[in-house]
């Protein structure tokens, strides 16, 4: 008995291992090509991990809708022991639509159709120099929900940087609206 628990450990240390050794050459496998196009990836919230929700309720408001945050579930362990993002983490934010209308609960809203996706690729190794959707340690991409395939971000400093300098003390992130990372809920 106490041979089998040994053994369940000693493959469970050696899973953690390879998980972490193997995220980053998954997502640059699959989700970065040899030039740096970044893709988005496909149905993470069946598989990925949920960080947390944002709602813009303003209409006139650039970011008008519900933005929910998702990345790899590796990326959630390495983060909560080290507090960092591991070279390979991929964060996806999905904007959606905000529907309302009366529920048997009350007037409420819920989040519709897919407007855009952004997603940041952690480069701990600056792989991409001179490429304008890489910069600070993170590829950065927009897609719109008609054509997922293009990304129409016009690079880093044009189009994101201005909005994450407030994110910039915690990585580029805006960790404080993602409770998974920082504690576990029961
Ligand atoms: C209008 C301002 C604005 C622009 C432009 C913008 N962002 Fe953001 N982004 C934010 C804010 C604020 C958050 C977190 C709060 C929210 O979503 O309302 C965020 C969150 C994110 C997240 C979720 C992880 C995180 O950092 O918290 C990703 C991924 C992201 N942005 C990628 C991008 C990329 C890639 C670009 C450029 C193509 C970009 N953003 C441009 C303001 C912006």
């Amino acid at each position: 008995m106490r041979r089998i628990a040994l053994a369940g450990f000693l493959l469970a240390a050696a899973n953690i291992h390879a998980y972490a050794e193997s995220l980053d050459e998954h997502t640059y496998a699959n989700y970065v090509d040899k030039d740096g196009n970044i893709s988005i990836p496909v149905d993470v919230r069946k598989t990925w991990s949920h960080l947390g929700s944002w709602v813009v309720g303003d209409k006139q408001a650039p970011g008008y809708g519900f933005h929910d945050v998702y990345t790899q579930p590796e990326v959630v362990d390495i983060y909560r022991k080290t507090s960092e993002f591991p070279d390979g983490a991929v964060l996806v934010k999905e904007i959606r639509k905000v529907e309302e209308g009366s529920q048997t609960t009350g007037l409420a809203q819920w989040a519709g159709d897919v407007t855009v996706w952004f997603v940041m690729v952690k480069d701990r190794k600056e792989r991409f120099k001179g490429n304008g959707n890489w910069a600070e340690g993170w590829g950065w991409a927009l897609y719109e929900a008609k054509d997922p395939n293009t990304n129409v971000s016009k690079g880093f400093q044009v189009t994101c940087l201005g909005c994450h300098i407030p994110a910039k003390e915690t990585g580029w992130v805006f960790t404080k609206g993602y409770p998974t990372l920082i504690k576990t809920v029961p």
